[in-house]
């Protein structure tokens, strides 16, 4: 029998992990715990993720802020309101929605973000010390982070033995999963569009996880039979036969109805992988308010 992976599930023990923190640290410290998220522009898909972020904090206990700023804003003035947040005592994460408008260097916005706030974990600081194993010091990208607490509720935290493929190699996701996945001694490879025959790559996987952006592009015959398929893709496709008075619905980049027939474990989309971001977003920023406050932080 294939186990569903329920993210919903790990995702709200995480939270109450992040409520209890949030609460101790305010009866101890007198210190609410501040998230920031920045928004520029009016994407319909980029605000309603950052209303949930929001929605989450609040559920927390922390502090939430939200800031929209039009799509004409300048470089200049969004980095001007990174800089005030990076000085801001009450706010101890910072969210930048990504991806800004064109005319935005995103990098440069993300750079100048104080690396003890960095709640994506995108600054290089916070690369660059999950790159050299430091996971206890820096703060972990959240999705990847979350997807692999859904491997370690299958697996265990030691892989040693295992064989995990990433496809995909964003910096938001494929380069620190793989990094994740290593340093919990699995044998890792990175592919993507450019990699051989994927198909044959992805069924060499104990480990499968898939984050491509394309609607079930992986099928039955990329997964090894009794795989773990961890599935990072959200998508919205056509969907006219749905006939609810809705057209579309949302797929991942795996194809369920296929993979898993063979996997031995997977995620649901939506219900697998999503929930998790927003609870990594969460237990980041308590993380965060502990060591701003020089407290050692919860583990999640
Ligand atoms: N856009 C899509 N996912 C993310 C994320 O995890 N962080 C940020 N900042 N922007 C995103």
């Amino acid at each position: 029998m294939t186990h569903i992976i329920d993210g919903k599930q790990v995702a709200a023990t995480v939270i109450d992990a992040v409520q209890q923190a949030a609460s101790d640290l305010e009866r101890t410290k007198g210190v609410r715990a501040g998230l920031a998220v920045v928004i520029v522009g009016d994407d319909p898909a980029s605000h309603s993720y950052v209303g949930a972020k929001g929605r989450m904090a609040k559920e927390c206990g922390f502090n939430s802020l939200q800031h929209t700023l039009p799509a004409q804003t300048t470089q200049g003035e969004l980095a001007g309101l990174v800089a005030s947040l990076n000085q801001d005592t009450s706010i101890h994460g910072i969210l930048v929605q990504l991806p800004l408008p064109k005319h935005l260097d995103a990098d440069a916005i993300i750079q100048s973000i104080r690396p003890e706030k960095d709640v994506d974990g995108l600054h290089v600081v916070n690369a660059g010390k999950l790159a050299t194993g430091d996971l206890a010091t820096g703060l972990i990208s959240c999705t990847p982070a979350g997807a692999m607490l859904l491997v370690r509720s299958i697996h265990g935290g030691d892989l040693s033995g295992l064989m995990a493929v990433v496809i995909g190699r964003s910096n938001l996701f494929g380069k620190p999963m793989a990094q994740l996945l290593l340093n919990a001694n699995a044998t890792v490879m990175t592919a993507h569009s450019r990699t051989k025959d994927l198909a044959s790559v992805a069924r060499g996987a104990d480990i499968l996880v898939a984050a491509v952006g394309r609607p079930e592009m992986v099928k039955a015959d990329w997964v090894k039979p009794g795989a773990t398929v961890i599935d990072v893709g959200i998508n919205r496709i056509d969907a006219p036969e749905r006939g609810d008075g809705k057209t579309t619905r949302l797929v991942g980049d795996v194809s369920y109805a296929e993979a898993s027939g063979v996997a031995g474990a997977i995620t649901l989309v939506p219900g697998g992988v999503g929930p998790m971001t927003i609870a990594m977003l969460m237990a980041n920023t308590i993380t965060a308010a502990y060591r701003l406050n020089g407290l050692s932080s919860p583990s999640f």
